[in-house]
């Protein structure tokens, strides 16, 4: 099981898994388990395939820190010509520590406080992403107390419906928290055009978070492009456009956005209106350049069922039972024999604490290495300390070197802060 799903870094030699040329059980042993193991060949090819397809239009790819903020990883995408999608002081920070400059970098998030401001217009960054009028005036006013020009872009709620895995990374439609409602628009650009700290800059938008269809985006597309045109024959002209993140990756059988695909219908629209592309993807750079690998506890029997117990839980990886998300299980070596069903569960007092449920595999007996697929995005990112849990080591495979690049969480870090 999970065979099949196996990206290109993670193949099999003589039956073995491996992270590029290590072999996964290598790799446990030297760092412990859970483990985090990202492959940063597979991220560069991803990034080389995102700039190649867009590569006819002038781009930003602003990777969205949210995924996997990691300062190694974000260090290794800057070089490879990425930027930054930032949602707060932190990841500012996250981005500046990694080298990433102002002018490659865009804030968006709903909630943006005067001190993520002042930090972001002190940085110098390339755009706000504005999510609501009282946010726009709070930028004019510390912009204009600090004598700093803010380029801003409104992300525009275009009421778009696209299918997500999940209602809960669904951004397009006028039922969520995000964007400004579309017939307001207008207005607030037309406000900004008197205020002279302001620069309306481009315009903005995402729909959501694991999208494998490019219909949503072009139909989103088109309706801002209407609205850029009327802007400017009012007066307001913008430099880019930012179509947001969201494209979806292979987690199970069904394919993932096709890139190319999705550049074939953006790029001449975007082109022809003469502006400049912003993206922000985040799981498709680093989504499937990840495992987590985590050994077997104990194996036990429940009625009818197996449970695989191991040492990794909702603590290292919440998608499964948060979003119901899918990432297939398998065994790091050879194993034979007849499969059962069994659910890969953690060891977290919650029955909501699985990784995986009702899969077919060989047994798994006490000590086996288990990897769980396509973590490399919102894995480690959303990872907790809950039921006093110390959050996982990661480590950076590049061919046959494997660097730690976060060091397993001590108890003292536990309790840090604490009195
Ligand atoms: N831009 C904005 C404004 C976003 O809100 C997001 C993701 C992205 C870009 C990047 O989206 P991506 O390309 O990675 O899909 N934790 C959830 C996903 C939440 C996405 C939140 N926003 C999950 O594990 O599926």
């Amino acid at each position: 099981m999970g065979e099949s799903l196996l990206t290109q870094p993670f193949v099999r030699r003589n039956g073995e898994l491996h992270c590029g040329d290590i072999p996964a059980a290598e790799l446990a042993e030297r760092f412990g388990t859970p483990l985090y193991v990202y492959d940063i060949r597979r991220i560069a090819e991803r990034v080389g395939a995102f700039h190649t397809a867009f590569a006819g239009v002038d781009h930003l790819l602003a990777y969205s820190v949210k995924a996997n903020g990691n300062l190694s990883i974000l260090r290794r995408l800057h070089a490879m010509g990425c930027g930054a999608d930032i949602t707060s002081l932190g990841e500012l920070y996250r981005a500046r520590q990694a080298g990433i400059p102002g002018r490659m970098i865009v804030f968006a998030g709903v909630g943006k406080t005067v001190p993520e401001i002042e930090a972001a217009l002190e940085y110098g960054i390339y755009a706000f992403n504005v999510e609501s009028r009282g946010e726009l005036e709070r930028i004019d006013e510390v912009a204009t107390r600090l004598g700093r020009r803010a380029p801003f872009a409104i992300r525009v709620n275009p009421d778009v419906f696209a299918a997500t895995p999940h209602e809960y990374t669904r951004t397009g439609t006028a039922s969520t928290k995000f964007g400004v409602p579309w017939d307001e628009t207008g207005d607030l650009y037309l406000w900004a055009k008197d205020r002279p700290w302001l620069v309306a800059a481009g315009i903005d938008m995402h729909i959501g978070s694991q999208i494998v269809d490019a219909t949503p985006y072009v139909r989103a597309l088109e309706c801002v492009l209407d609205l850029v045109t009327e802007l400017s024959a009012a007066g307001v002209d913008l430099k880019f456009l930012n179509i947001g993140g969201g494209y979806g990756i292979r987690y199970d059988h069904d394919p993932g956005m096709d890139v190319d695909e999705l550049a074939a219908e953006l790029v001449p629209r975007v082109k022809s209106a003469g502006l400049r592309l912003i993206l922000e993807p985040g799981r498709s750079i680093v989504g499937d350049a990840g495992v987590l690998l985590t050994r077997v506890e104990y194996v036990k029997r429940s009625g009818r069922k197996h449970f695989v117990v191991v040492d990794g839980g909702m603590s290292e990886l919440i998608r499964p039972s948060h979003y119901g998300g899918f990432h297939a299980v398998a065994h790091t070596m050879p194993s034979q024999g007849a499969t059962t069903r069994v659910d890969i569960v953690g060891p977290i007092c919650e029955t909501g604490d699985f990784l995986a449920r009702d899969r077919e595999l060989p047994l798994p007996e006490q000590g086996d290495l288990l990897a769980v697929c396509t973590v490399g995005a919102y894995g480690f990112a959303m990872a907790s300390n809950y039921n006093g849990r110390l959050r996982p080591a990661e480590t950076m495979v590049d061919g046959n070197e494997a660097t730690l690049i976060r060091q397993r969480e001590t108890l003292p870090d536990l309790v840090r802060g604490e009195e």
